[in-house]
């Protein structure tokens, strides 16, 4: 069952999104050669901590943090370490808290430095795939929608996207249903309505789809080592298109950009847009 959320719930939603929105916001800006990821880890835990909350990921069948933090190659769930990121790495931070009942979860990839022409390009496409995939959802629309224009944009750049691990449902739990797939022909699935709450979450790999998981039982790397980008948001259908609730005000002007051409007009002045941020 895909639950609905009532106002008051969403407001919650919102509150723990746009906490999970901020901190993030700080790590990526922390991010310069030389840090560790442990290091990232420990800023995000103790913004989590002072806020009230909880980190969503930590204890999470085991998982021992609360960023994944993925380096290069490193598609999901890499564990923070004391390796220092080096100038020309790429580093993918995904964090989820817990507020009051109710969770966020986001995600973005972060250039160290100065990084290779190509993996500006993935990062640019991975974050403009996620983008189509938020601007096909609203009320009516299936759940497989999401995935198809993900994938028709990510491999009209000639990128691949990882089929092993999906976005999902999100509310009182960190994972509920439904799964959001970033890949597959559109027209399948659940329909959306009003209220539901996704995190939306496509892993691009620069070469071919392929990973497999490490040693340490989490970390997913690139079978054929290419690097690998990964941006998520967390959003709720409304009746206009849906509300990004890890946005940031500061971030809605380059969202729009992202969406560019691609907006869907809408009712009154303040949800005039399909997608629009919280503001
Ligand atoms: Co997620």
């Amino acid at each position: 069952m895909i639950v609905c959320r009532s106002q008051n719930e969403i407001e919650k939603l919102r509150r723990v999104n746009q906490l999970v929105a901020r901190i993030l916001s700080e790590l990526r800006q922390v991010v310069v050669p030389g840090i560790t990821t442990a290091d990232i880890d420990e800023l995000a835990e103790r913004r989590v901590r002072e806020a009230g909350a909880e980190p969503a990921f930590k204890g999470y069948h085991g998982y021992p943090a609360t960023v994944c933090a993925s380096v290069n190659e490193q598609v999901v769930h890499g564990i923070p370490s004391l390796r220092p990121l080096v100038d020309g790495d790429i580093v993918s931070i995904d964090m989820g808290a817990k507020l009051d009942g109710f969770y966020g979860d986001c995600a973005v990839t972060v250039p160290v430095g100065t990084v290779s022409p190509q993996a500006t390009e993935l990062l640019r496409v991975t974050e403009e795939a996620l983008f189509r995939g938020i601007d096909s959802v609203r009320p009516g629309a299936r759940v497989s929608d999401i995935g198809a224009a993900v994938q028709q944009h990510v491999e009209a750049q000639g990128f691949s996207v990882v089929r092993e691990f999906v976005g999902h449902g999100i509310g009182t739990s960190l994972h509920e249903e439904p799964q959001v797939a970033n890949y597959g022909p559109a027209g399948h699935g659940p329909r959306l309505s009003e209220g539901m709450v996704l995190a939306i979450e496509p892993m691009v790999n620069a070469g071919k789809p392929a990973v497999k998981v490490l040693s340490d039982g989490w970390t997913a790397v690139t079978r054929d080592k290419s690097l690998s980008a990964h941006f998520e948001h967390t959003v709720v259908v409304t009746r206009e298109g849906c509300e990004i609730l890890t946005l940031l005000a500061a971030e809605e002007a380059r969202a729009k950009q992202l969406l560019a051409g691609r907006i869907v007009p809408g009712g009154d002045a303040r949800e005039s847009e399909g997608v629009r941020a919280h503001s």
